[in-house]
């Protein structure tokens, strides 16, 4: 079911996001090489219950953790744990909060230590693609043209763009109708009206875009062993266009 939010709701899940917001903000001097990806699980669960929120990916489907800290080859839904982050790594943090009810989601990717050529080129395109899938977010348009502004830009650099996770409807709860893949064509798919709210998270691989799963059946990675990279905000489309409820401050 898509549920249409109104002009509070959205003001609601503007604070949830602003509160999200200001934890990606942190993370940015927080990450860096010797901490561990469950030290980042800890900064994080701990802002977001501090700012009165729920950290509300636990218990989602029997997720345990307030965070996924996915590194390099690992796409999405990595477990935070004691692996120590080194220089040169990539690290994506993703979580979801719950905010009087209101819920906002954003994953956001940091290079630890020392960056290089490789790395910057992959995080510009990445996110350079979450912002043109974002414009193709208005009312009249349909799923189709974002998915496509993504995959075409995407695949330009030689990248693979992930199907196997797709960005979604969001809220009350975490995934809702409807799915926003990634990748598609102009002109197809759902109608998007004011008032919905989804979530665009392109996942940009170096090779393929082809995942495999962990045997813990959540973590999933590059089938080429080749660095994956996200971007996820989440938005409500509205009738002056594209709103970013999870926008950070410079
Ligand atoms: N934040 C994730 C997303 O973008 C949610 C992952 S589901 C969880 O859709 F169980 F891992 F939390
Ligand atoms: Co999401």
């Amino acid at each position: 079911m898509i549920t249409l939010k109104s002009a509070r709701e959205i003001d609601e899940m503007e604070k949830s996001g602003a509160l999200l917001a200001s934890i990606h903000v942190a993370l940015r001097t927080f990450i860096k090489p010797g901490i561990t990806t469950m030290d980042i699980n800890r900064f994080v669960h701990k802002m977001i219950e501090d700012g009165g929120g729920i950290a509300a990916q636990i218990g989602y489907e029997g997720y345990e953790f307030a965070t996924c800290t996915s590194v390099n080859d690992e796409i999405c839904h990595g477990f935070p744990s004691q692996r120590v982050l080194k220089s040169g790594d990539l690290v994506k943090v993703d979580m979801c909060i719950d905010l009087n009810g209101a819920m906002s989601d954003s994953c956001w990717s940091y290079v630890v230590g020392e960056s290089n050529e490789q790395l910057d080129q992959l995080m510009e395109v990445t996110k350079k693609a979450l912002y043109l899938g974002i414009e193709q977010a208005k009312v009249g348009n349909r799923i189709g043209d974002i998915g496509h502004a993504i995959q075409t830009y995407v695949e330009s650099f030689g990248y693979g763009v992930v199907r196997d996770f797709i960005g979604h409807g969001i809220g009350p709860t975490i995934h809702e109708s409807p799915q926003v893949p990634h990748y598609g064509e102009k002109g197809k798919g759902l109608r998007l009206k004011e008032g919905m709210t989804i979530t665009i998270e392109p996942m940009v691989n170096t090779g393929t875009w082809q995942s495999k799963m962990d045997a813990n059946g959540w973590t999933a990675r590059t089938k080429d062993g080749g660095l994956s990279c996200q971007f996820e905000h989440t938005l409500a489309i509205t009738k002056d266009g594209p709103k970013i409820l999870t926008q950070q401050p410079e």
